[in-house]
């Protein structure tokens, strides 16, 4: 297959058009090299004969064109991530999160030939009372900037694939974790901070609840998803959830613990606005096809602390200015009102 894979280096994205291309695919990725991307992602692949990068925008709608024109399936992991800065700057993420995903559409919708594959999340369901598990067909309820332009991407999604008759495909994924994310996400920021024995700014109480998922899990459900793509037109939503859902204080006691560091690292911090106490998905539609998660969260922490452990010259040029400017202003008060 020749899969254009946007936002391939950044964490989820590389993972995936590596493994595309292990498996015998030819893979265009389409990368506009924002903070967060990591080209050394992709490095193993970088000179490989199946695999082409292009540094671009997914707004550009006439280079989105010229690209889609020229695959079988389009992987959309291309967005803004990071719901804390989708509360310092709530604009690039319409624009990223809605519009770009309105270029692919249009570029879909101009080809025809292309299948549209869309990375969503759990949190365009908004904070979930305890017992509750989203359902595919469930109501958006999304309450940062980050989760409503998910959620607006994905009517916009709904709208071409009913106006247009475009089978396209939703894939709504609860927590990622694993090598290669960016140190200012929660995980990736609490163990490096841990193995470098600084404090963990934890949101509130650390109540909210997450489910969390490998990364490697996330590869294999993209794997039998591309095998088996709708060809009916409408948005058809799959949810990947592990089931394994953890409140955010558990898990920051459990990476004090991997990287060898007492729990009282761990400083309870000014929560952020409209933090959602809890997600979690409903995925029995994907274990029905025979997916189920490989790897358990107990199992995936300890191996991911150990890869931030040791390959700090992978991760180490992301704590650049740029990096400190943004922690201080999202943790420096916090941190400094303890
Ligand atoms: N990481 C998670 O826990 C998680 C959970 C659920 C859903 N998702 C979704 O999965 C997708 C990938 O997430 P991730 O964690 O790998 O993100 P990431 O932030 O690690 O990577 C995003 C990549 O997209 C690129 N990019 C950003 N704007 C772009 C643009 N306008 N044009 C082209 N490229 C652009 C960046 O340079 C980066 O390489 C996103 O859609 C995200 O909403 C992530």
């Amino acid at each position: 297959m020749r899969v254009l894979v946007t936002g391939g280096c950044g964490f989820i994205g590389s993972h995936v058009a590596r493994a595309l291309v292990a498996a015998g695919h030819a893979v265009t990725n389409l990368d506009a090299l924002t903070y967060a991307s990591n080209p050394a992602n992709v490095a193993s692949i970088a000179a490989h004969p199946r695999y082409r990068f292009v540094e671009g925008n997914i707004c550009d709608s006439a280079l989105v064109r010229e690209l889609v024109a020229d695959v079988d399936v389009v992987i959309n992991f291309a967005a803004e991530t990071h719901v804390d800065r989708s509360l310092l700057d709530p604009g690039i993420f319409v624009r990223t999160d809605v519009e770009g995903v309105v270029s692919l559409l249009e570029a879909v919708r101009a080809t025809r030939t292309a299948r549209l594959v869309h990375m969503s999340t759990d949190e365009v369901f908004g904070s979930l009372a305890p017992g509750v598990e989203a359902e595919e067909e469930g109501q958006f309820a999304p309450t940062s900037p980050y989760s409503a332009s998910k959620a607006a991407a994905e009517l916009q999604v709904r709208a071409y694939a009913e106006t247009y008759e475009l089978p396209v495909t939703v894939l709504r994924s609860c927590n990622v974790y694993g090598p290669n994310q960016h140190i200012e996400k929660f995980i990736p920021l609490f163990i490096t901070r841990a193995l470098a024995g600084v404090p963990l700014p934890l949101y509130g109480d650390g109540l909210q609840e997450r489910e969390w998922i490998h990364v490697d899990d996330i590869v294999a459900a993209v794997g039998l998803l591309l095998e088996h793509l709708p060809g009916a037109a409408g948005a058809h939503a799959i949810h990947i959830g592990s089931g394994e859902r953890l409140p955010n204080r558990v898990v920051a006691e459990a990476i004090c613990r991997l990287a060898g560091r007492d729990e009282s690292l761990i400083q309870r911090v000014e929560d952020r606005p409209g933090h959602d106490r809890r997600y979690a998905l409903n995925s029995r539609r994907l274990r029905s096809r025979g997916w189920r998660p490989a790897v358990r969260f107990e199992e995936g922490l300890e191996r991911t602390v150990r890869w931030y452990a040791g390959n700090a010259d992978a991760w180490a040029a992301a704590e650049n200015p740029e990096f400190r400017e943004y922690f201080a202003r999202q943790y420096g008060e916090r941190l400094g009102a303890v």
